[in-house]
């Protein structure tokens, strides 16, 4: 069984380091988001909308639930997961969880050049958002910091993260 599981804020790259992770080691990639989209046919906006924020998160702990019958992948979750319910403890026994710590001025401004709408975020200028980020970033920093291992930004790497992986888990290394 070989399941890494990308944690973090948004906006911190969980699915494009996600993505170049599950390429580069020959495994499934998943984004939580983009599947719970896909299962309930709407975007996460919409699910904000419509149904509001915490339905959202069963929605989530649903998600987490239903992977465990799925052997290998690597996932990206949705920046607020790991901060709900016992989500973060389901992460830990799922699978190897990464957290990819960053400073909110960067978190911020990588943001506010994001092409993703995201509801909680969304019509925020530059200063509001490092306030909000600040703000939720050390509520939810108790839950991120329970991962596996924590990432400073030079270390959020393919190669790094691959290394990690063989090196919890030898015997699973592919050939
Ligand atoms: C959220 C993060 C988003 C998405 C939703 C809520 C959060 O995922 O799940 O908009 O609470 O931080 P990303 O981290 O992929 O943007």
């Amino acid at each position: 069984m070989k399941r890494i599981i990308l944690i973090g804020f948004m906006g911190s790259g969980k699915s494009t380091l996600g993505k170049k992770i599950a390429k580069k080691m020959d495994l499934p990639f998943i984004d939580s988001d983009r599947e719970i989209e896909k299962r309930h046919q709407k975007t996460i906006g919409d699910i904000f909308t419509e149904n509001g924020e915490s339905f959202f998160r069963t929605l989530e702990t649903e998600y987490i639930t239903s992977l465990k019958d799925k052997e290998e992948f690597v996932l990206a979750t949705g920046g607020g997961m790991p901060c709900f319910g016992k989500n973060m403890e389901l992460l830990n026994e799922l699978g190897t969880t990464f957290y990819l710590d960053r400073s909110p001025k960067e978190l911020a401004n990588r943001l506010y050049n994001a092409k993703t709408r995201r509801p909680l975020i969304d019509g925020m200028e530059q200063e509001e958002l490092v306030s909000f980020i600040e703000e939720r970033l050390s509520a939810r920093d108790e839950y991120y910091k329970t991962a596996d291992v924590i990432l400073d930004r030079d270390d959020q790497s393919v190669s790094v993260i691959e290394d990690l992986t063989n090196l919890l888990h030898p015997h699973l290394q592919k050939s």
